[in-house]
């Protein structure tokens, strides 16, 4: 893991503590849907304010082209503000010049100010350099508590941190400890189980997970690939005929590497996908033509409990089966829970993220029972590739 500061480290009484944290968070009908982002940031900003910090929070929202008003942050400022216990949080319109200025000089230590957002100018996504001078004009001090956004190179992000004394906040430095306690330093076994729909999209992460994991469950469409890549009948299944030579190699490779692979030995078909749909299980030799591979089968889901059994780290990325539409879910939840027992009873050490993932673990309600569940989506998959991610490179140090 790359060293880092981190908020011990820092002196920040009286000072203005620029604070980048990622608040693009769902919103619907003006209300914030899900807060647990928020929620994530608050011990970091509570931590700062009991030190009597002056708070400069700061974070892109959306992916606005220039000023929107549709992507304020504003509408977002109660959210923050209930997260913290309803301490007063000020706005600023801009988040770089008078705007701006005027509100941080107004802050008393302790206080709190959220500036709009930093996407409104395209120089943050530009990573310009004049831009972050800017911005560090508002602050003493950097520190960065946004994993999920340390994938952009952005200006807020990675040529800031460089202009002031920076520091990881809480919840980076979270996710920092928990994803190396998974893959730089794990106990073994290790499993990693990945799902979600498309191999394209998980390519790497497959490449560089086989070289780390001594197990890997493959779940969901990207199942079904590999099940097509040897020779069984995957009829209307989701699937990349295109891909079939690479999912060969992946298994070679893994073999190569004494990574066992676990592929489906059974699957829930149906005709359609839609709720409710009238479903077969079937062993994946035995795949109607007619019909849709739409989740792992019971034999599947225990060979999976008992790999898990016999695992001492996890890190999972993506659901098993097509689990927003029911009864498609079953596999993905029953995993979910044992996943969590296991956890909860002290044999496994469990990291998962990824947006569909967080969606399958709310579902089984066992979100609290893992050892740690990423907020990060785009940061947690390509930490998972392998990469650098330039938001964790600007804030390490020698
Ligand atoms: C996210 O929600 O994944 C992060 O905030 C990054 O957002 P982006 O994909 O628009 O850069
Ligand atoms: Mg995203």
């Amino acid at each position: 893991m790359p060293r880092f500061r981190t908020l011990d480290d820092l002196d920040v009484a009286r000072k203005r503590v620029l604070l980048r944290a990622d608040l693009n968070v769902p919103v619907k009908d003006g209300q914030v849907s899900d807060a647990t982002r928020i929620e994530r940031l608050a011990p970091t900003i509570e931590n700062l304010v009991g030190r009597e910090a002056r708070v400069v929070v700061m974070s892109h929202f959306g992916r606005p082209k220039g000023v929107d008003p549709t992507q304020s942050l504003r509408p977002i400022v109660p959210a923050l503000s209930a997260a913290i216990g309803g301490r007063r949080v000020e706005f600023a319109t801009d988040c770089i010049g008078p705007e701006a200025k005027k509100v941080v000089d107004a802050l008393p230590p302790g206080g709190v100010a959220l500036l709009e957002n930093l996407r409104f100018h395209p120089e943050e996504e530009a990573n310009d350099e004049g831009f972050a001078k800017a911005l560090a004009e508002l602050g003493d001090l950097y520190v960065d508590d946004a994993f999920s956004a340390a994938h952009r190179a952005h200006a807020s992000i990675a040529a800031l941190a460089r202009l002031l004394p920076s520091a990881a906040g809480k919840n980076m430095q979270a996710e920092l400890e928990a994803l190396s306690a998974a893959l730089e330093s794990p106990q073994h076994p290790v499993m990693a189980m990945i799902g979600g729909s498309k191999i394209s999209t998980k390519l790497d992460l497959l490449k560089f997970i086989i070289g780390k994991a001594d197990r890997v469950a493959i779940g969901g469409a990207m199942a079904n690939t590999f099940l097509a890549a040897q020779g069984r009948p995957i009829g209307r299944s989701l699937s990349e005929p295109d891909l079939l030579d690479t999912a060969r190699q992946i298994m070679y490779a893994a073999a190569d590497r004494g990574c066992s692979v676990i592929l489906p030995d059974d699957a829930v078909t149906a005709e359609k996908l839609e709720p409710g749909a009238v479903t077969r299980t079937v062993g994946v030799t035995a795949v109607p033509m007619n019909a849709m591979i739409l989740d792992v089968g019971p034999q599947t889901v225990a060979r999976i409990t008992a790999a898990l059994a016999d695992s001492k780290t996890l890190v999972w990325n993506g659901p098993i089966g097509a689990f927003e539409t029911p009864p498609f879910e079953r596999a993905t939840v029953a995993i979910a829970k044992s996943v969590a027992e296991l956890t909860k009873s002290g044999q496994l050490m469990s990291v998962a993220g990824g947006g569909d993932t967080v969606a399958a673990l709310a579902m089984a309600g066992v979100t609290d029972d893992l050892t740690y569940v990423s907020t990060a989506g785009g940061a947690f998959l390509e930490w998972l590739e392998g990469r650098e991610l330039p938001g964790v490179a600007a804030l390490s140090i020698a």
